[in-house]
């Protein structure tokens, strides 16, 4: 599965770069030996290594899109500022961008958090000198969304077919408010708002889905966040309508899941 062990480096593997800063090898050093975080954002080649053209432009890991983290504005992460991608790493949570749940989760829970400031500092610097690849997407992923009211709740209320707005009200608004802008704003551990948030806005509905199956479990000295999976309440049907319901007002409308694919992630090994 996941080769994530900050034990097993071979130190020996890392040749800096002299001309580049002290601080852009220490991030360099970080990224691409301690951390591994080409594992999971870089895609693989037919022969299941690393593809070296598109570096840290996206990849799928156990069901999961760990997202394009180039310097791209709209793609990647290159609007982010260095202190929130620090934010991110040490916390799990960049307000207004992003929240690690899934394998993402467990890497700032077992080790991002435990680097220190100069560390991180260094990977921020490091990121923003690789390359940046563009996805083509129109908006960034943290841009979407309009918080609803309860009209717009009212008229997702079909009385006889699955209503996403309905299970959105029934599951989800206590912690994440109807509006879908949350309770706590951006304290750790907060319930976060919906709008602005990477995986609603993603182009494509996974990780979404399977924080709907899974639920977001991150232990960091900040906080103990929680929230519970539904995988074993809500069908595949519902999870489809409910995540259709969430991109359409809080996120990308055009991103769209079928139950379908609802039943594939659900059976994806984690
Ligand atoms: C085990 C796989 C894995 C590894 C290793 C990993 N990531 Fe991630 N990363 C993910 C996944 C999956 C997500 C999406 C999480 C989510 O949507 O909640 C993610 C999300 C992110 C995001 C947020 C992007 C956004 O727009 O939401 C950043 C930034 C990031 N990773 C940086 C890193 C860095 C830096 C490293 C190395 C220190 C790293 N990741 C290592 C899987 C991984
Ligand atoms: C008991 C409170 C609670 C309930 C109910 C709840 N959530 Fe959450 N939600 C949270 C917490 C806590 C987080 C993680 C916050 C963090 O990362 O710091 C979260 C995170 C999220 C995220 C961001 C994940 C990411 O990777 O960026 C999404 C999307 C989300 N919830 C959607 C939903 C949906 C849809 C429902 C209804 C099916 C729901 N939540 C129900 C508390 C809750």
């Amino acid at each position: 599965m996941v080769f994530w062990n900050l034990f097993n480096f071979d130190e020996g593997r890392f040749v800096p770069d002299p001309k580049q800063s002290a601080e852009w090898n220490r991030g360099a050093y970080l990224v691409e030996g301690l951390a591994h975080c080409e594992e999971c954002h870089t895609p693989r080649n037919f022969m299941q290594g690393l593809k070296g053209g598109d570096r840290f432009a996206g990849a799928t890991q156990a069901g999961w899109h760990a997202f394009n983290i180039t310097p791209d504005e709209r793609s990647g992460i290159g609007a982010w500022s260095g202190d929130e991608l620090e934010a991110y790493l040490s916390s799990g949570v960049a307000p207004g961008r992003a929240n690690a749940a899934g394998p993402m989760a467990q890497v700032v829970a077992d080790s991002t958090q435990y680097l220190d400031h100069e560390d991180l500092r260094s990977i921020a610097v490091y990121m923003r000198s690789v390359p940046a690849i563009s996805g083509g997407e129109p908006r960034a992923r943290d841009r979407w969304g309009q918080p609803a009211d309860d009209v717009t709740a009212l008229r997702g209320t079909a009385v006889n077919s699955v209503s996403g707005a309905q299970l959105f009200v029934a599951n989800c608004a206590a912690c994440h408010a109807w509006s879908g802008q949350g309770v706590g704003a951006s304290a750790p551990g907060a319930y976060p708002s919906l709008i602005h948030n990477s995986a609603v806005g993603a182009r494509d509905a996974n990780n979404l889905a399977m924080v709907i199956l899974h639920g977001v479990s991150r232990t960091t000295k900040q906080a103990d966040v929680l929230m519970p999976g539904f995988g074993s309440q809500l069908t595949d049907d519902q999870i489809a309508a409910l995540s259709n319901y969430v991109t359409k007002q809080f996120g990308d409308p055009a991103s769209t899941l079928s139950a379908a694919q609802v039943a594939a992630l659900r059976a994806t090994p984690q």
